[in-house]
C-alpha cells in the first residue's frame, strides 16, 4: 500500500433474536447480522484508531479496552504501521454488537492493506482475541454475527450456521440510552447460577426457544416469533438481566401493538426488540414519547433457489 492508498473493512452490527447468555453455556441462539454496522479505513500510520460517532481516539497498546484490542489486531495481522477510521452507524455499548463490528472492520481493513484475502484466518483469531478483550469470556456469537449480515444459528459446538428466512422481517430496535457493560451481565449470571436452583433450567429454555424461534423465521410465523420474543423476556427478567428502561420499552412496544419485545444482547443497558408488523411507526412514536430513540431494522428473506 502506498502512503496514498487505503484499504476497506466492514463488520456488521447484529441484534441477537433469542438465546443471549444461554449461548454462554452451550445452548443454540439465534441471531441476526444487520445491513447497518461499521465501516473502516487503513492507511499508513503508527497504530492510532478514531471513531468520531462515539468520540473515540485510541492508540495500540494504550491502556484503555480499545487500545489493547488495537494491539492485539495488528499484532495478528503483522500491521503495525497503520491508522484506522471508522464510521459508525450504530451507538457504541448498546447491545448491537458495536465492539464486535468494529474489530472485524478494523481486521478486515488491517487483512486488505497487507494483501491477504478476505477469508484469512488470522482475521478471525484477531477478532476473537480483541472479543476476549472487550467481553472476558464470549461465546463468539457478537463476532460470527458481525462478518455477516444474514440470520444464523450459533452453538459453541457447532458455530454459526445461516438460517433460512421465509420472508423479510422489520424489527423496532429501542436503545434505553444505559449502555450495556456485557461482562458484568455474563459476571452476574455466573454468580445467579450458583444461588438459584432454576438458573440452568432457564438457560435450557432460553436455548430451547431459540430454535423453536428460528423454525418459526423458516416459516414466516412471525406470531409463533413473537411469542418467543415475549417468553424470553420473561425468562431474561428471571435471570435478573432486565431493568427498569429496558422493562420499560418492551412494555411500551406491546401497548403500541407489538406482538412480542424483548431485551437483546447481554440486557442492564443496551438495546429491545420488537415485532410489530404494520405498527412499527407506533411502536416508534411511543418510545420517542417516553424519551427513548429507536430504528427500524431489517432481516432479509433468504433468496429464493429456483431450478
Ligand atoms: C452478548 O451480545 C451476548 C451474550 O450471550 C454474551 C456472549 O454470548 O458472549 C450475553
Amino acid at each position: 500500500m502506498s502512503g496514498e492508498e487505503s484499504a476497506r473493512g466492514h463488520g456488521h452490527a447484529k441484534v441477537i433474536l433469542v438465546g443471549e447468555h444461554a449461548v454462554v453455556y452451550g445452548h443454540p441462539a439465534l441471531a441476526a447480522g444487520l445491513s447497518v454496522g461499521i465501516a473502516a479505513t487503513a492507511r499508513p500510520g503508527s497504530g492510532r484508531l478514531r471513531v468520531p460517532a462515539w468520540g473515540l481516539d485510541a492508540t495500540a497498546g494504550d491502556d484503555s479496552a480499545v487500545g489493547r484490542a488495537l494491539a492485539a489486531i495488528v499484532r495478528r495481522l503483522e500491521a503495525p504501521a497503520l491508522d484506522f477510521d471508522a464510521d459508525a452507524q450504530v451507538p457504541s455499548r448498546a447491545g448491537l454488537g458495536s465492539s464486535a463490528a468494529l474489530a472485524v472492520a478494523v481486521a478486515r481493513a488491517a487483512a486488505a492493506a497487507g494483501g491477504r484475502a478476505p477469508n484469512d484466518e488470522a482475521i478471525d483469531a484477531a477478532v476473537d482475541e480483541a472479543e476476549a478483550i472487550f467481553h472476558g469470556n464470549p461465546s463468539g456469537i457478537d463476532a460470527a454475527a458481525a462478518k455477516t449480515g444474514v440470520a444464523g444459528r450459533f452453538s459453541r459446538a457447532d458455530g454459526w450456521r445461516p438460517v433460512p428466512v421465509y420472508q423479510a422481517i422489520r424489527l423496532c430496535v429501542g436503545l434505553s440510552g444505559r449502555p450495556r457493560d456485557t461482562a458484568a451481565q455474563v459476571a452476574a449470571v455466573a454468580r445467579l447460577r450458583e444461588r438459584l436452583s432454576v438458573a440452568d433450567d432457564i438457560l435450557a429454555a432460553l436455548g430451547k426457544l431459540a430454535d423453536d424461534a428460528g423454525a418459526a423465521l423458516g416459516k414466516g410465523d412471525v406470531d409463533g416469533l413473537g411469542r418467543t420474543f415475549d417468553a424470553a423476556h420473561g425468562l431474561l427478567c428471571a435471570l435478573r438481566v432486565s431493568g427498569p428502561e429496558l422493562d420499560a420499552l418492551v412494555h411500551t412496544a406491546r401497548a403500541a401493538g407489538a406482538i412480542g419485545a424483548k431485551l437483546t444482547g447481554a440486557g442492564g443497558g443496551g438495546a429491545v426488540i420488537a415485532l410489530a408488523p404494520g405498527h412499527e411507526r407506533d411502536v416508534l412514536a411511543r418510545w420517542k414519547a417516553a424519551g427513548f430513540d429507536g430504528f427500524v431494522a431489517e432481516i432479509a428473506a433468504t433468496p429464493k433457489v429456483h431450478p
